[in-house]
């Protein structure tokens, strides 16, 4: 029998990478299954993409806890339970501690919307606007302490237009972020 890696997947809103990892281990030879998703927020949307595919999902609101590391143990009690074999980011907002990541180490992969070590942080698409640049897209990496910052695995690149604006180019990367993680995921359960 194929072992199938047990996959946690930690978000903080709409889900869409989400929802394609979903999909990938809906099919039988993808080599990973989904057995929690943790949000810090209650409002994600991507809490109810997990539930309608019956995927245990549970927020876990940094407000609810006195300090960041109360927070951090909270979600790793919960990550416990389940021994993951691999945590995907898709779209978690928060700077995880080194503490925490000590926990998993190179176990933790993070997409982010730009071509790493490019633009961490937020507004990805509008600063590669402004800096007038032809190409942007999106990276697949093993998370470190910093922001965004990591070993990258995996990269995709999207041409920018001139007539493209933040919101095209936005919904442009977005399109190729769920192949890529995908991707990327499977690629690093095969030990690429
Ligand atoms: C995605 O664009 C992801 O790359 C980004 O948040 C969005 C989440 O969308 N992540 C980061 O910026 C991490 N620094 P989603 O909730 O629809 O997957």
């Amino acid at each position: 029998m194929n072992h199938r890696a047990n996959i946690a997947v930690m978000i903080s809103g709409r889900g869409s990478n989400l929802a394609a990892l979903i999909k990938a281990c809906a099919a039988p030879d993808y080599p990973a299954i989904i057995v929690k998703v943790i949000s810090d927020r209650r409002d994600a949307l991507g809490l109810d993409k997990a539930r309608s595919a019956g995927i245990s999902a549970i927020a876990l609101e940094r407000r609810d806890f006195a300090t960041k590391t109360d927070h951090e143990t909270a979600i790793l009690n919960e990550l416990e339970q389940v021994k993951p074999d691999l945590i995907c980011l898709a779209g978690y907002m928060r700077v995880l501690s080194a503490e925490f990541i000590s926990h998993y180490p190179g176990k933790i992969l993070n997409i982010h919307p730009s071509l790493l070590p490019k633009y961490p942080g937020l507004n990805t698409h509008q600063r590669a606007l402004d800096a007038g640049d032809k190409i942007h897209g999106c990276s697949v990496h093993i998370v470190e302490e910093a922001l965004d910052a990591g070993p990258v695995n995996a990269q995709w690149v999207v041409d920018i237009d001139p007539d493209d604006n933040e919101k095209s180019l936005g919904d442009k990367v977005l399109n190729i972020e769920h192949g890529l993680y995908v991707d990327a995921v499977r690629k690093v359960l095969a030990g690429g």
